[in-house]
């Protein structure tokens, strides 16, 4: 049974040829959000960084994950894990942004935690009779490597991700996702549900609109086709219009985890990051993927930035548009294409995560 507003969600066809879109309440009822963050974003595996990012003992880097401030850090004993930033005392950040630190020390009261956590130092915290230092460290939150990320489950009752995406690990094995670094980030603020963001990215039907100059021209929407797909993943091919353009797939790893790579066998890709998301918006961060010796030719990173950069400002357009009619009390969810069951399989995880 579903409480009322995530009956939103209860329509979602058990098959494709059944489906629609989502109803309009699902991107702007701040029920279904607080919904979602519980069920979904928290209760899932969700990235928050690059393994290769955190390289070095004291390396950390600081997301948001849907209002959880949380920290992935490389810890003194060489092990990654993922720490809850929200000071012990009275919750401020302890540390914002990324970097490499020896400790982090809250910036309000100074109090000080080791990379591990623990509390290691607290200004005159001596007349508190219900002080004690061993209770205060920053909580631990489970944490799984895959593919070269750094994943984060906030509940902490997510079943393993590995398992579950293994026909995906299969389908990459040539890319090897895990052996590509960071090659530089676009950022945007993006005013619109982070659903939309998911299903613009997860269909290239829409190549033949907002692309129609850019990407339609190389990998034309009405030729694209879902290989792979369960209610843990999809993948998304999109075959080149000719030799002399290279195909490119698209891939989730429900619900947060967004990337796409070249399959010509250069191995360059994206990742699409949604950090701070809130009811009506998120920060976007769009990293490009590339293998070592790719990255460091800056050259490649500008060239690529400009392509990536002019492919989202025209799906901003798209996904700001879709926002804006969501909140009509006329629109009525239409039927999805054969070119969107990617976007399908997306409803079914969010139907799963509310138990039907
Ligand atoms: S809130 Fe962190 S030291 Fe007070
Ligand atoms: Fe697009």
């Amino acid at each position: 049974m579903f409480e009322a507003a995530w009956s939103v969600f209860g329509g979602v066809a058990d098959r494709l040829e059944q489906a629609r879109a989502l109803p309009g309440a699902a991107y702007v009822d701040p029920e279904v959000f607080a919904g979602e963050v519980r069920q979904v974003m928290h209760a899932g595996w969700a990235p928050v960084a690059r393994v290769s990012d955190l390289a070095k003992p004291g390396d950390y880097r600081s997301v948001d994950l849907a209002g959880a401030p949380l920290v992935a850090v490389h810890d003194a004993s060489g092990t990654i894990q993922v720490l809850s930033r929200a000071c012990r005392h009275r919750g401020m950040p302890v540390v914002e942004g990324s970097g490499n630190a020896k400790a982090f020390t809250c910036p309000y009261h100074l109090w000080r935690y080791g990379l591990d956590g623990r509390l290691a130092a607290a200004p005159a915290m001596d007349g508190s009779e219900v002080f004690d230092r061993a209770d205060c460290a920053l909580p631990k939150v489970a944490t799984e490597l895959w593919g070269g990320w750094v994943f984060a489950n906030v509940d902490g009752r997510a079943p393993p991700l590995a398992p579950r995406l293994a026909p995906l690990a299969e389908r990459l094995a040539a890319v090897d996702p895990a052996s590509l670094v960071s090659a530089g980030f676009l950022e945007f603020d993006s005013p619109w549900n982070w659903k939309l963001m998911v299903e613009n990215f997860l269909e290239s039907y829409h190549h033949i609109g907002p692309h129609a100059q850019t990407l339609q021209l190389t990998n034309p929407g009405l030729g694209t086709y879902e290989s792979l797909g369960s209610e843990a993943f999809t993948v998304l091919e999109n075959p080149p219009v000719d030799d002399s353009q290279a195909p490119f797939s698209v891939a989730a790893a429900f619900p947060l985890t967004l990337m796409s790579f070249v399959e010509d066998g250069s191995r360059t890709g994206v990742w699409y990051e949604m950090d701070r998301i809130r009811a009506d918006g998120f920060l976007l961060r769009i990293h490009l993927l590339a293998p070592p010796d790719v990255a460091r030719d800056g050259a490649f990173a500008e060239g690529m930035k400009g392509l990536v950069n002019a492919v989202h400002l025209e799906d901003i357009a798209a996904c700001a548009g879709a926002q804006s009619g969501m909140a009509s009390p006329l629109y009525e969810p239409g039927p999805l294409s054969r070119l969107e069951a990617p976007l399908w399989r997306f409803h079914r995880h969010l139907r799963a995560c509310f138990g039907n």
